[in-house]
């Protein structure tokens, strides 16, 4: 795929291309392979590195290191073979001579049949060298790459013969799944440690890539790969959402294709604190035994993991190569809020469209989950069909549901709620939002123990009545965010806009 891009670009004659990507050894074999397929096999790639200068192959060019000087000296140089440039990101800032020169390359090459690619970690270009580039964006090694790859790790073991012998097609095909996401360096080293000291290929193995992937995910500092235990048994009420979700349990699976179906792109989950929302989202990884990769919104734009722009395009990129997947987005509107605050064309405003284009248009079954707050600051284009499947609006809970809820609670604190009237204590709770209800049941069991004595439905009941519900506290913007769910006609809990039955 990559090398058919590039092969493209050359044909094209692209003059400056900047590639996005940390690996650039895999990049310069590309470059090499679709340079040798389009314009001959002695067109062997010259490279630059602020190290070592301009070189191809062994040859080196004296007195190159400064980059201005390299670009001069490859303008000079007569054959055809393009030039893989690294460092860019290293040199470009504050030297104004190496923007003029980026100028001139573009201008001189756009006649010829050369191109330069310039290979970096992340963007760097400015708004004025931009137009003069073509960007490519490297996606990470595909299911196929890392079989071959898995295969090439095999082969350099000591005892790859016992290796290739006990490894059946299931364990590679689980293998290859298991890295998916990593680069082509991540993978080669955690196969390697997955297999070193081993004699035969077992399902430990696996297990040891998985591990690894789960420290990498947590590497990119915005993605969490969560452990979730959460059964859609485990939430009480909530009725149109498990029906849903229900509907769509197979939504992952390959033979989804053959039904000329498409997988759905997520579900934004809004409203009251307390009901669930995060819960549901959790539940749905689970349900559908799909790992869950949470994208913290707050750490996208505090720019502790890189530019957010970058920060997002990486979280993007981990989550598509992880799948299939559920993307937990928990309180997307953190981001919008803060995009709102800041001018239109600000990094913030970028990030979102880079996220709206994506959820859009991507193919990747990824699952977004997201979780909203404060539904009013969302704007419109969030809420456009084509970007979620279904918005879903969680409610304070119907006495049914408390009814449901309480008894999840009771159970988990080996508490049978047959012994218990539910009619009374679900009733008596009218306004309890589902933590609040899970409070109370907790400090009922709290009270007991200190106490030494049993549950009994009169302290269960006082526990609960004890607890201040945030309904009460909070009534007036409760009602507004009811009123805009409604106002939008959202799909709902069965009974979600009357909490009084
Ligand atoms: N419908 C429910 N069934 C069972 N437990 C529930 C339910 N709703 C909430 N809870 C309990 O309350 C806890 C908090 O819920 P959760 O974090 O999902 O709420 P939230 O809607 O995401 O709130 P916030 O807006 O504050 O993030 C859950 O971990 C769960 O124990
Ligand atoms: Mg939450």
């Amino acid at each position: 795929m990559v090398v058919q891009d590039i092969q493209k670009l050359l044909e094209t004659r692209a003059s400056l291309v900047y590639v996005v990507s940390e690996e650039e050894e895999r990049v310069e074999k590309i470059v090499a392979s679709a340079a040798s397929k389009v314009l001959g096999k002695s067109a062997v790639p010259y490279t630059w590195s602020c190290l070592e200068g301009l070189r191809k192959g062994t040859e080196v060019i004296d007195a190159t290191t400064d980059p201005v000087r390299a670009l001069a000296a490859y303008l000079k140089i007569k054959d055809s073979s393009p030039l893989v440039f690294k460092d860019l990101h290293l040199v470009l800032d504050g030297n104004a001579p190496l923007v003029r020169q980026l100028k001139e390359c573009a201008r001189i090459l756009r006649p010829s049949r050369r191109t330069v690619f310039f290979v970096c970690p992340h963007m760097v270009l400015s708004s004025e060298l931009l137009p003069i580039f073509r960007v490519v964006d490297v996606p990470l090694p595909t299911f196929d790459e890392l079989s071959r790859m898995l295969d090439g790790a095999i082969d350099i073991m000591p005892e790859a013969k016992s290796l290739r012998q006990s490894v059946t097609p299931d364990l590679k095909a689980k293998l290859a799944r298991a890295a998916l996401g990593f680069t082509a360096y991540e993978a080669l080293d955690a196969f390697r440690s997955a297999l070193m000291n081993r004699d035969a290929v077992t399902i430990e193995c696996v297990d040891a890539v998985l591990a690894e992937k789960r420290a990498m995910v947590e590497k990119s500092g915005v993605l969490e790969f969560v452990t979730s235990e959460t059964g859609t048994w485990e939430i009480g009420g909530l009725f149109n959402l498990k029906k849903w979700l229900s509907e769509r349990g197979e939504a992952f699976s390959p033979d989804v294709a053959k039904y000329g179906l498409k997988p759905p792109k997520g579900i934004l989950v809004m409203g009251v604190s307390g009901c669930g929302k995060s819960l549901a989202v959790k539940a749905i990884a689970t349900y559908w035994k799909l790992p869950l990769l949470r994208l913290d919104m707050g750490r996208v734009y505090d720019g502790l993991a890189g530019l957010p722009e970058e920060a997002m395009r990486k979280a993007i990129k981990t989550a598509e190569a992880v799948a299939p997947c559920v993307l937990w987005i928990d309180e997307i509107e953190a981001g919008i809020a803060n995009q709102k605050q800041k001018a239109a064309g600000g990094s913030e405003s970028r990030v979102l469209a880079l996220f709206l284009t994506w959820m859009q248009e991507k193919t990747a079954p990824v699952f977004v989950g997201a979780t909203a707050n404060e539904v009013e600051v969302l704007p419109p284009e969030v809420l456009r069909k084509g970007r979620f499947d279904e918005l879903f609006y969680l409610g304070l809970p119907t006495k049914e549901e408390r009814k449901e809820i309480l008894s999840i609670h009771m159970r988990k604190l080996h508490l049978d709620p047959d012994q218990y009237d539910m009619d009374y204590l679900a009733a008596s709770t009218e306004g309890h939002n589902g933590a609040e209800l899970e409070q109370g049941v907790v400090s009922a069991v709290f009270e007991a123990r200190a106490q030494d004595a049993k549950v009994t439905e009169h302290l269960l009941a006082n526990c609960l009545r004890n607890v201040v519900p945030l309904s009460r506290t909070m009534r007036e913007r409760i009602e507004k965010i009811e009123a805009w769910a409604r106002d939008r006609a959202m799909k709902a809990s069965l009974t979600v806009f009357d909490s009084r039955n």
